[in-house]
């Protein structure tokens, strides 16, 4: 049995892979600060002699008793309404918070691995994006907090690789959408299905020609978990290649629905990118790993999970109040 510590264990993604590992049969120390998150992704998991839950923010120092085989940083914000208004922590997670972990890895002899980005490509140039491809980020832009903060995490990740030796792993997750995804954090999926819940038309910012592909998350945790038993460490990419407009996705959410919503368009907003699809060859070269979860069925899953939420969850437009935090 390894004991494993994930970061951002209240998160989305972050809850998803404690269920993996619980599965597994080993020892999950799940950390957060629920800035974002919420511990009703993790209350099926808090009876469990094998999983332990700390309240701790991981840009302070970090401490766990007991060896660690892995641990898994996931901490961050991670959807543009969240790094915009935090914008300081989302820098201090990624920067302050990933030192500290690469620490205590280093201590504990630990496996490491950091959950980047489709976002250090930034707004790219080279399409579809492989690996190789250093990326068009604006640096001072609105984004530029969250894509310079993981651009960081990268690089202090590899020098502790080189410099200390340290046994390191990092993923460059593309959207990944899926039940536990919060309702309001302004990515398209959620927004999409909250307003066809709430009987309202879908927004599509810009004409609605800009392509995202989208992950579903069990293809996604399978890919993080190859990576991780890899022995591979340079980046890569684990994301679906299948690409659609968003103005083709808002069409498929109006049919999946049922509803007859309008599709109303908005202004792009800044730095948006137009295209992102991730180059996927490393990933079925090494890891044998491809997307198996469709579009359609992973989209029905995730419906059926947002409709189990209350009227009153349906009606917040805002998740929560960060205001007494983000000028730390
Ligand atoms: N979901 C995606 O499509 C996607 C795409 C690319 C990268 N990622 C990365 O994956 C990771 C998880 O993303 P997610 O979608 O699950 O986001 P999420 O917001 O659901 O989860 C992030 C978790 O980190 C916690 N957190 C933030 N700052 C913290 C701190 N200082 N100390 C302790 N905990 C802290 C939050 O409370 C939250 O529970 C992030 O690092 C994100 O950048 C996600």
């Amino acid at each position: 049995m390894k004991r494993i510590l994930i970061t951002g264990a209240a998160g989305f993604l972050g809850s998803h892979l404690c269920d993996r590992f619980i599965a597994e049969g080993h020892h999950v120390i799940g950390m957060d600060n629920l800035i974002t998150g919420d511990l009703k992704n993790l209350e099926h998991l808090m009876q469990l002699e094998r999983f332990d839950f700390y309240h701790h923010d991981v840009t302070k120092f970090v401490h766990v008793p007991g060896k660690l085989d892995y641990i898994l940083h996931f901490a961050s914000p991670a959807s543009p309404i969240d790094y915009l208004k935090i914008p300081i922590q989302t820098l201090k997670v990624g920067a302050l918070g990933t030192h500290n972990l690469l620490g205590l890895a280093k201590e504990k002899n630990a496996r490491f691995m950091i959950a980047s980005t489709s976002e250090i490509y930034g707004d790219p140039l080279v399409h579809p994006q492989t690996e190789e491809y250093y990326g068009n980020v604006n640096t001072i832009g609105p984004r530029g907090v969250y894509d310079e903060a993981k651009r960081f995490q990268e690089s202090i990740t590899m020098a502790y690789h080189r410099f200390h030796g340290l046994d390191t792993r990092i993923v460059r997750i593309f959207n990944t959408y899926g039940p536990r995804m919060r309702l309001n954090d302004g990515r398209v999926i959620p927004a999409f299905m909250g307003q066809a819940l709430r009987g309202e038309d879908l927004t599509v910012f810009g004409d609605g020609s800009q392509t995202r592909s989208f992950c579903y998350v069990d293809d996604e945790i399978e890919g993080i978990y190859r990576l991780l038993m890899s022995d591979y460490t340079l980046p890569m990419n684990i994301g679906n290649p299948n690409e659609i407009t968003i103005k083709d996705f808002a069409e498929e959410i109006v049919k999946l629905t049922g509803t007859d919503q309008k599709i109303i368009y908005k202004p792009l907003p800044k730095d948006d990118p137009l295209q992102r699809q991730p180059d996927i060859t490393k990933a079925k070269e090494i890891l044998g790993w491809e997307p198996k979860v469709g579009r359609e069925e992973g989209m029905r899953k995730t419906f059926e999970y947002f409709k189990t939420l209350s009227k009153h969850e349906l009606q917040k437009t805002e998740h929560r109040d960060f205001s007494d935090r983000n000028k730390k």
